[in-house]
C-alpha cells in the first residue's frame, strides 16, 4: 500500500490513477490529516500544491515519521518542500514553468532514471523554482530551463522532482513511478481487479457474517457493481430496492429489472412515479427539484427498508471520488468543485450500519471490477445518468406530458446513437427539454411547439467535458427523426458548450 499526501494539487488523483495502472494499491489522504499508524504503507508521495512554500498559509506538515524512514517521493511543491526545510533554496523563477520541458542532464548512475534517455519530454506546472538544492542533495536531472528539475537525498531513499510525473505529457512518467516504485521501494504489484474482488468478497463475509443488507438500485455501473460484490459475499441476506422516479429514461425501469432478474440478485421495484412527480408540481427552480426527489427518495427508500425485518446494513455504490470530495469539502486541502455526490445520503434516523465496497475505486477500475465479476459489457458500458434523471433534463416546470415528450426524444437520440456505433465513443449523452415555444411550418400549418437541444459530452469523470463532434448525417436524421415522431417537438438544436464554462447538466 502506498499513501500519497495530497497538497491541495489539480493533479493528485492523477498521481492515485497511475499508482494503480501500476497494480500497486495506494490511498490519498490530506496533507492535514496525516494517518497515526503509518506501517502499512510501504512507500509516500507528496503531491504538488496551488501554494508556495514561501508563503504564510502554505503546508508544512510534519514529516517526521516519513522521511528517511520509507522511500519517499516529492512531487513539484513536494520537492520544493523539502528543499526548503532542508536547507536549499526556494524562490521566484525568472522564466515561466508551465508546460512542456525535455530533460537535458541525466545522472545514470542513480537507478531512479532507469530507461528514461536525455530528451525526454516533462510537464512542469510551478512559479517557484529550487535555486540551490539541499545541503547533502545530488541534483539527479535538469532541464534546458530548470536547473534541479530532480534530486536525491543522499543517504536516504528520498527522491524529489519538479515536473509532474502522473501527467500524460510526461512521456516515461509512468516509467519513473515505476522505478521509484517498484525498484527503489520494492512494492509488490499484486492490486488486480481479481485480487480485489476476492479480498473483498471476503472482507464483507467477515464483516456482515449473516446479517441483512439493504441497497438501493439504480440501474447504473456502481449501484450494480456493489450489489454483485454483496451477492457474491453474502446471497440472498442481500435485499435490493429499485425505485422509479417516473423520471427514467423510457423503458428504463422494465428492462433494468429485467437485467436484474437475469443476473440472480434479489430485487424489489417499487414504481413510485406518481408520488415523485407530485411532489414536483409546479417546481421549476433547479434546486428545489433536486431537494423535492432528494426527500421523497429517502421517504420511499424508508418505507421499503421498514419491509425487510432487521437489516442491519446500508450498501452504497459510492467511489473514490465521492470520498476525495466530501474529504476536500471537510476541511481538505482542494477547492469543493461539485455538490452533488452521494456520500452520507440517507439521514442517521435509519440507523444502518453503511458498508461501501466501492469507496477506494476510480470510475473505470469499478468497470474492470465488474469485468472480473462476469458483468455483462453493456451494462458496464452505461452511460452516466443523473438521480434526479430528466428532472433536470426539463427546464422550467415538470409535467407527465413533458416527461413523456423528453423519454421519446431521449429514446430516439440514444438508439440513434446505439445504430450508428457512436454509442461507446461518447462518455454521456442526453435530450434537454426547453421552456421556450418557437415558430415551425409542418404540412401547410403554422406550429407553435417545443424545442429540445441534444447534448453528447466526452470526458473521463465529469469533471471536466467536451461536446463530441458528431457526424452532420448522424444529427441530420436524427433531428428529423425526433420532429417527425415526437409530437409536441418542431425545433432540435446541438449544444456545442464545453465545461467548464458550462456544465454537463442544463440545470
Ligand atoms: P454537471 O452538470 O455538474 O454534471 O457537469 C457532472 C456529472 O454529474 C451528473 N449529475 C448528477 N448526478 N445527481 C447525480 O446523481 C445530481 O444532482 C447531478 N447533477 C449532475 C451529470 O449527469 C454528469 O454526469
Amino acid at each position: 500500500n502506498v499513501l500519497i499526501l495530497d497538497f491541495g494539487s489539480q493533479y493528485t488523483q492523477l498521481i492515485a490513477r497511475r499508482v494503480r495502472e501500476l497494480n500497486i494499491f495506494c490511498e490519498i489522504k490530506p496533507y492535514n490529516h496525516l494517518p497515526e499508524d503509518l506501517s502499512e504503507y510501504k512507500a509516500v508521495i507528496l503531491s504538488g500544491s496551488p501554494f508556495s512554500v514561501r508563503g504564510d498559509d502554505a503546508p508544512h506538515p510534519d514529516l517526521s515519521q516519513i522521511k528517511g524512514k520509507k522511500p519517499l517521493l516529492a512531487v513539484c511543491y513536494g520537492a520544493q518542500y523539502l528543499a526548503h526545510f532542508n536547507g536549499g533554496n526556494v524562490a521566484p523563477s525568472n522564466t515561466r514553468e508551465y508546460g512542456r520541458a525535455k530533460l537535458s542532464f541525466i545522472d545514470h548512475s542513480e537507478s531512479f532514471f532507469e530507461g528514461i534517455s536525455e530528451g525526454s519530454q516533462v510537464w512542469m506546472s510551478h512559479s517557484d523554482t529550487i535555486k540551490e538544492l539541499p545541503e547533502g542533495a545530488i541534483k539527479l536531472a535538469s532541464t534546458y530551463d530548470v536547473e534541479n528539475a530532480a534530486y536525491k537525498l543522499k543517504g536516504e531513499d528520498t527522491y524529489a522532482i519538479q515536473f509532474h510525473p502522473e501527467v500524460y505529457h510526461t512521456t516515461d512518467g509512468k516509467k519513473l513511478l515505476e522505478n521509484f516504485l517498484v525498484h527503489i521501494a520494492g512494492v509488490a504489484q499484486t492490486w488486480t481487479p481479481d485480487s480485489f474482488v476476492e479480498t473483498t468478497v471476503a472482507e464483507l463475509k467477515a464483516k456482515i457474517g449473516d446479517e441483512k443488507v439493504i441497497l438501493g438500485l439504480s440501474g447504473g455501473v456502481d449501484s450494480t457493481v456493489a450489489a454483485v460484490l454483496l451477492h457474491k459475499a453474502i446471497g440472498k441476506h442481500l435485499h435490493c430496492i429499485f425505485v422509479n422516479n417516473g423520471l427514467l429514461r423510457k423503458n428504463e425501469f422494465q428492462s433494468v429489472l429485467d437485467q436484474y432478474e437475469g443476473m440472480g440478485l434479489n430485487v424489489k421495484g417499487v414504481d413510485a412515479s406518481a408520488r415523485f412527480l407530485d411532489s414536483l408540481e409546479g417546481e421549476s427552480d433547479p434546486e428545489k427539484k433536486r431537494k423535492a426527489i432528494g426527500r421523497v427518495f429517502i421517504e420511499v427508500f424508508d418505507d421499503e427498508s421498514h419491509l425487510v425485518e432487521d437489516a442491519k446494513w446500508l450498501a452504497q455504490g459510492t467511489i473514490y471520488p465521492d470520498v476525495i470530495e466530501s474529504v476536500s469539502a471537510t476541511g481538505g486541502p482542494s477547492a469543493t468543485i461539485k455538490s452533488h455526490h452521494n456520500v452520507g445520503g440517507l439521514p442517521d434516523y435509519m440507523k444502518l450500519k453503511v458498508v461501501e465496497p466501492l469507496r477506494m475505486l476510480f470510475k473505470d477500475e469499478v468497470r474492470r471490477v465488474g469485468a472480473s465479476l462476469g458483468i455483462d459489457k453493456e451494462l458496464l458500458g452505461r452511460h452516466p445518468f443523473p438521480g434526479p434523471g430528466l428532472a433536470i433534463r426539463i427546464l422550467g416546470d415538470i409535467t407527465r406530458e413533458n416527461v413523456a415528450i423528453l423519454q421519446e426524444v431521449d429514446a430516439i437520440f440514444i438508439n440513434g446513437l446505439k445504430e450508428w456505433g457512436l454509442y461507446d465513443k461518447v462518455w454521456q449523452a442526453g435530450a434537454m427539454l426547453l421552456p421556450v415555444n418557437s415558430v415551425g411550418v409542418m404540412g401547410d400549418e403554422r406550429t407553435y411547439e417545443k424545442c429540445v437541444a441534444l447534448r453528447a459530452v466526452e470526458s473521463t469523470d465529469g469533471m471536466t467535458a467536451d461536446w463530441v463532434n458528431l457526424p452532420y448525417e448522424f444529427l441530420q436524421k436524427t433531428s428529423n427523426d425526433i420532429i417527425n415522431k415526437v409530437r409536441g417537438v418542431n425545433r432540435v438544436v446541438y449544444d456545442i458548450s464545453s465545461k467548464p464554462p458550462a456544465t454537463i447538466e442544463w440545470e
